[in-house]
């Protein structure tokens, strides 16, 4: 078996389909890996503007024939059919947890239902309409059970961002953020679901910052960064007018404030500035820095873990090492190092122990090649391997490896 990547244009009927290419949101199609039997399947990836697509030629890995279609093959993947029927229920039981892999394709749907609902509350509060962010609240059930579920599935979905889409699944991802860490502060049912509005709220006020200063894709000139600097002002207010809780006002207004008084609009310092406030000023941080920008490269989740903890005077510091408990020391999708000079990448960072997650081994560091992709939960007491370090993916260039994770395979 090889992988061959080949241009849009010579894709036909038959064909096993490795990978799409381009930003998985760009197309209609959840899983890249089928066989292509379907001319409507092959319609939509021509018209879709992904430029191009790897396919399996030869063997597949299980001994059988490229031409054998695999059990995930079926037209389920498809996102048409969430488009269509957008309403969402909750598919498990409370407190049920799910393997990663199921729940980043229902965390996907979460997290474009949540986008275009978003993205709508945004044109209308450029029309000037009132916001009553209470109806989000479904949306903030929905996307509290997704964490529920699997902790990590949606903030991972969520980090895959685009420029057009960056600022409504970032905040999706702020929302998902806060509930993870108010279930790991204790907090009661209520201050969760505020907090969860809070997040998913908290950057309304961009919706009064003209377009091309808000999607610019370099940095603002000092003008434009003044004019950034009133969003925090604008969302309170927008979110007073419509009735919103005082509570979700606060983390609009202040979750740029800074723990030693340095932020904005206020100046606020320490305790003065409300605790759900403090809360989304990690959340925020940490979903900026990780997201992928045209601009900058992102910062890997642990690293951002890393370089935050060094902030000094930014955070509140209890609330932060709650942050690290809820997310993680090695978030999902962090390249590491074994202490056998294999690496991996993170698929889950476990549920007892940060320093135990459990990884994909693929690749000899020693040999430089790849290696036959294995799992390995280092929290068991079988296993003799363990992190020796972190890795700078960028050092790499290895393809994806966002696959690793959400593929599940
Ligand atoms: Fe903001």
């Amino acid at each position: 078996m090889s992988i061959k990547r080949i241009p849009i244009s010579e894709l036909r009927l038959g064909m096993y389909i490795h990978r799409l290419g381009g930003n998985w949101f760009q197309h209609p199609f959840w899983k890249g890996n089928f066989l292509l039997r379907s001319p409507r399947d092959l319609d939509t990836i021509r018209r879709c503007g992904i430029p191009d697509v790897w396919v399996v030629t030869g063997k597949t890995p299980d001994g059988g024939h490229a031409a054998a279609a695999p059990p995930f093959a079926e037209a389920g993947w498809m996102l048409s059919a969430v488009t269509e029927s957008p309403a969402l229920s909750p598919l498990s039981e409370p407190g049920e947890t799910t393997p990663l892999a199921e729940e980043v394709e229902r965390a996907r749907r979460v997290c474009l239902v949540a986008r275009d609902q978003i993205m709508g509350m945004f044109d209308e509060a450029r029309m000037g309409r009132a916001i009553d962010a209470s109806t989000t609240l479904p949306l903030v059930r929905q996307i509290a059970d997704s964490v529920e579920r699997h902790p990590q599935a949606l903030l991972s979905v969520a980090r895959l961002k685009t420029q057009d889409n960056y600022t409504y699944l970032h905040s999706v991802a702020v929302c998902a953020l806060m509930l993870a860490l108010s279930k790991e502060m204790g907090l009661d049912a209520e201050s969760t679901q505020l907090a969860g509005l809070g997040g998913l709220m908290h950057d309304l006020g961009k919706a009064g910052i003209p377009l091309d200063v808000l999607n610019k894709p370099g940095k603002l000139s000092s003008a434009e960064f003044d004019l950034m600097k009133r969003h925090p002002a604008r969302g309170a207010a927008m979110l007073q007018e419509g009735g919103a809780a005082p509570a979700v006002q606060a983390v609009a207004m202040h979750h740029h404030e800074r723990i030693d008084g340095g932020g904005y609009p206020g100046r606020l310092g320490g305790d003065s500035i409300p605790l759900l406030a403090r809360m989304g000023a990690v959340c925020d941080v940490y979903d900026a820095v990780t997201s992928i920008r045209p601009y900058k490269a992102p910062w890997s989740p642990a690293e951002a873990m890393r370089r935050m903890a060094r902030w000094e005077g930014h955070f509140d510091r209890s609330i932060f090492e709650s942050f690290v408990k809820a997310v993680g020391i090695y978030p999902i999708g962090s390249l590491v190092r074994l202490r056998s000079q294999r690496l991996a990448v993170v698929i889950d960072p476990g549920r007892d122990s940060l320093l135990t997650p459990v990884v994909r081994v693929f690749y000899s560091a020693t040999d430089k090649r790849d290696l036959p992709p294995e799992t390995l939960d280092l929290s068991l007491p079988q296993c003799d391997d363990g992190i020796q370090d972190l890795e700078d993916p960028d050092a790499w260039h290895f393809p994806d490896l966002n696959d690793y994770w959400m593929s599940g395979q």
